[in-house]
């Protein structure tokens, strides 16, 4: 049975950090470092320059991720860029990535499902190698949020900040139980009844708008703290797993209390939660690679280790991937 193993992941973050009183009079908002503190748990993020794309900062995380996993660009024959922040419609970001990288065979496309973008790509992922149509993949999340925030609405654009995230996965043949290395399930959900309560307004088929980005928080949290509890459950019933059999919860970084939610339904204690919203922010499809790969490169993730990600974003959309490591 052939499994698709995380052999290696980077990261990037574009600049210096801004902090969140540094972000309030860059753009002279009503807010306060312990409002947004006490609130999300974020004290800075990273905003990329202008004219620094998606694709300038996928390619970087990418390099790094294809030299942990010891691999060239020969060996890659898939590349899946999950990202609300294009570069342009197309060519697909994936592909700019792709040629930045000297890669010329296989395939490469984007992934659009917002927060949730990095599990659906690694669902995506998972089976185009299980069905054997790509051996070694670049999954990568990357996203320039900073691009689509209304910086004159305090509710939201202190939450986001810009980066991206990698992972290399290869085809391995695995014997088909929980304990050997790889990806054991992904569980993908969409539900477009709750579209309106984030969305980025505008865009080719819109009657206009300005392009930015909109969201009722409480709507999204109520539904965030509710969807994630079902999803890691799913996750673990897939695969016969019980709560105390995770070693590491990854999740998407929007919130800390979303976090510590999902951590308390899990009982893992809270060193066995991967945090970086503190000082990414919300970096959307980038949070969850960008937050492995933190994990992964300073140790506290080693081989054997039982990871489980878990994302929502808009669409809504939301999904979790368990991974042995
Ligand atoms: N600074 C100061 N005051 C603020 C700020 C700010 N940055 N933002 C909003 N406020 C004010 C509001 O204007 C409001 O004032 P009012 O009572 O005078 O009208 C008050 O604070 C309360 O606003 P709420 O939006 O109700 O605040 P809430 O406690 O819900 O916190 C937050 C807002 C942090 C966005 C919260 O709802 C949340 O975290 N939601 C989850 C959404 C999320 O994480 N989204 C990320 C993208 S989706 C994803 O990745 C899952």
């Amino acid at each position: 049975m052939i499994r698709s193993v995380i052999t290696g992941c980077g990261g990037h973050l574009p600049g210096e950090p801004v902090t969140n009183d540094a972000l309030a009079a860059l753009h002279g908002l009503d807010t306060s470092d312990s409002w947004i503190v006490e609130r999300t748990g974020i004290r800075q993020r990273h905003i990329a320059e202008p004219g620094v794309t998606a694709s300038d900062l996928g390619t970087i995380a990418a390099r790094e991720a294809m030299e942990s996993a010891g691999i060239a660009a020969a060996d890659v024959d898939l590349v899946i860029v999950a990202t609300a922040t294009p570069d342009s419609a197309f060519p697909a970001t994936a592909v700019r990535i792709q040629q930045k990288l000297g890669v010329t065979r296989g395939f490469a496309f984007d992934l659009a499902a917002a927060c949730a973008g990095f599990i659906y790509a690694m669902g995506v992922a998972d089976s185009l190698i299980r069905t054997g149509q790509a051996r070694c993949a670049l999954v990568i999340g990357t996203e320039v949020y900073s691009r689509i925030l209304d910086w004159t609405d305090r509710g939201t654009c202190v939450l986001f900040g810009d980066g991206a995230g990698a992972v290399v996965l290869r085809a391995d043949e695995g014997r088909g139980n929980a304990s050997d290395r790889g990806i054991l399930s992904t569980h993908l959900h969409a539900d477009g009844r709750h579209g309106d309560i984030l969305q980025v307004e505008g865009g080719a088929g819109s009657t206009g708008g300005p392009g930015l980005l909109r969201m009722a928080g409480r709507d999204v949290f109520r539904h965030a703290v509710q969807k994630l509890a079902g999803v890691v459950d799913e996750a673990l019933a897939a695969n016969g797993l019980g709560h105390g059999d995770v070693t590491w919860l990854v999740p998407h970084q929007a919130n800390i209390r979303i976090i510590e939610a999902v951590g308390k339904k899990l009982q893992l204690p809270p060193g066995h939660v991967v945090v970086t919203v503190d000082r990414h922010a919300n970096t959307s499809a980038a949070s969850i690679p960008l937050a492995l790969n933190e994990a992964w490169r300073d140790g506290r993730i080693r081989q054997g280790d039982l990871v489980l990600m878990e994302a929502i974003g808009g669409g809504l959309t939301w999904g979790a991937a368990l991974a042995r490591i």
